[in-house]
């Protein structure tokens, strides 16, 4: 049916679903940054979200015809998702745009890389086939993250009545990186993406980073860059058969929801989480005499550097002895990508390391860390309310909600270290700690500092910080991109 007149298009979808005990399907939020900001737009935008099924609890719910409103699952082949997904996605594409690969050994663009790469193109195309089948004349489709990279082309070739965007909720890598990539694989890549209308970025270091990209990899296309006065820059390129083409890029910041987090931090099974946590940090948790918390909530992520932030942490304990017994590290690190080997080491490293300190540090009445590895939206949002320093130190990062949530339910208000290497310091830069995410002694030395500031400076710094956060909520990052993709004329987006 050709009916929806704004579609988005991501991997992973709002919900997904696990199997009970009895064998019904239970549905749980989906993480990560892209789900939290896309489900914040809420269903009053009357939009189409195509996604893909997950696992198998998702492909039964497909099968028995479950779902969300709005939400167009797609059932695509499991290995050709895993190869996708697993194989190019996440071990390929992520690795490239957070710079993660140990290069004396990797990466190794062989054979099987190749084959998993034809999975990547399928299920480009799945996508591709999928949203042209739904979306009304003239339709806005946003596709969404390095998944789907090749979707904007496919979809053009297919419906080129359509306004195509495409978001990168990563970071971009510079082209010295990028170009570690097979030159064909680079270019296919860059092409697939420029055949959106408007290509957006999470911020102006990104987008740069990606016309740099283009500029060395598209050599043979004459790319031309646009930068209009007033009015938002462009690349123009040439494709096969001498047409020219002009793709718009722009940068949307994506800040925390403010009225969500605020109304659903204060329920009730929040604050029964709190009062567990309470119970866990111990040394009368109200009065002058109450241990201070450090909290940091990630997916198992290597890009977030949780070990780093751990040994930063056992830095402090090591050399301000003064913070023993009236600290405590609350560190929420919930699994994720658990199909790759990498991550389920890292994972256990970070166990390791957190017992490692508990062993060390630790006296009857003090557990200096507070590790939890099950994912929990609400006991998450209890320690927000509790936090007095928040920690985000990841090696690169898109943009990094937490960053931002954080402040916005702290109830003192809090201090942010924060890495600089985080797309959100462009935007908490100025009142956060900003942090060096490779020195883990300097690391150190910010909690000191943000333990040691006076309560005073804590609470203005933690209310600048929210204000900072806020100030660009989903609804304004969705609706802009609508707008900007809304407002291109034909004769813009093809022009000859
Ligand atoms: C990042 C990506 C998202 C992804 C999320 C969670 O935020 O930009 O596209 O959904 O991580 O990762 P996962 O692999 O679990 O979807």
């Amino acid at each position: 049916a050709h009916a929806a007149r704004v579609l988005v298009a991501s991997n992973r979808g709002p919900v997904s679903y696990v199997f009970r005990e009895d064998g019904t399907l239970d549905a749980r939020r989906g993480g990560g940054g892209l789900v939290s900001g896309l489900s914040a737009i809420g269903p009053e935008t009357d939009a189409l979200w195509v996604c893909s099924a997950l696992g198998d609890g998702d492909r039964e719910a497909v099968r028995r015809k479950i779902g969300e409103p709005g939400v167009r699952m797609l059932d695509i082949d499991a290995a050709v998702h895993s190869d996708a997904y697993n194989g190019i996605a996440n071990s390929v594409l992520w690795f490239v745009h957070h710079m993660l690969y140990q290069t004396p050994l990797e990466p190794v663009f062989d054979a099987e890389f190749r084959r998993q790469w034809v999975a990547y193109e399928a299920y480009n195309q799945a996508f591709a086939q999928a949203l042209a089948e739904s979306a009304a004349p003239a339709a806005v489709v946003l596709v969404q993250d390095y998944h789907l990279a090749l979707v904007p082309g496919m979809l053009r070739d297919l419906r080129p009545d359509l306004r195509i965007g495409h978001f990168s909720h990563t970071p971009w890598a510079p082209p010295e990186y990028f170009r570690m990539l097979p030159d064909d694989i680079a270019e296919q890549l860059l092409l697939g993406m420029l055949g959106a209308n408007r290509l957006g970025f999470l911020t102006q270091r990104w987008l740069e980073a990606f016309q740099s990209c283009c500029h060395r990899v598209l050599a043979d296309h004459d790319v031309d860059p646009h930068r209009p006065k007033d009015g938002p820059p462009s690349l123009e390129y040439r494709l096969p058969g001498h047409r020219r083409r002009r793709t718009e890029l722009g940068v949307h910041g994506l800040g925390a929801d403010a009225d969500f987090l605020r109304e659903r931090s204060r329920r009730t099974d929040v604050d029964e989480r709190m009062a567990a946590l309470r119970e866990q940090i111990g040394g009368g948790a109200h009065g002058p005499g109450s241990r201070k918390t450090i909290v940091r909530v990630d997916r198992t992520e290597l890009s977030k550097n949780i070990v780093r932030g751990l040994l930063a942490y056992r830095t402090l304990l090591d050399e301000h002895p003064e913070w023993r017994e009236r600290v405590v590290h609350i560190a929420f690190a919930y699994p994720s990508r658990q199909d790759l080997a990498v991550y389920r080491e890292y994972t256990a490293e970070v166990s390791r390391v957190a017992e490692e300190i508990n062993a060390r540090y630790g006296t009857p009445g003090w557990t200096p860390v507070l590790l939890h590895v099950k994912d929990d939206f609400a006991r998450s949002l209890a320690a927000y309310r509790m936090a007095d320093v928040a920690l985000v130190n990841p090696v690169r990062d898109g943009m990094n909600l937490v960053a931002k949530e954080i402040p916005v339910v702290s109830e003192a208000g809090c201090a942010l270290v924060l890495s600089r290497e985080a797309g959100a310091c462009a935007e908490l830069g100025d009142d956060a700690l900003v942090v060096n995410p490779y020195d883990v002694t300097g690391t150190a030395g910010a909690l000191h500092r943000a333990l040691s500031m006076p309560d005073t400076e804590r609470a203005e710094r933690g209310k600048r910080l929210a204000a900072a956060a806020t100030a660009l909520p989903p609804q304004r990052w969705f609706l802009d991109q609508l707008n900007a993709l809304e407002a291109l004329d034909e004769g813009v987006a093809e022009p000859g």
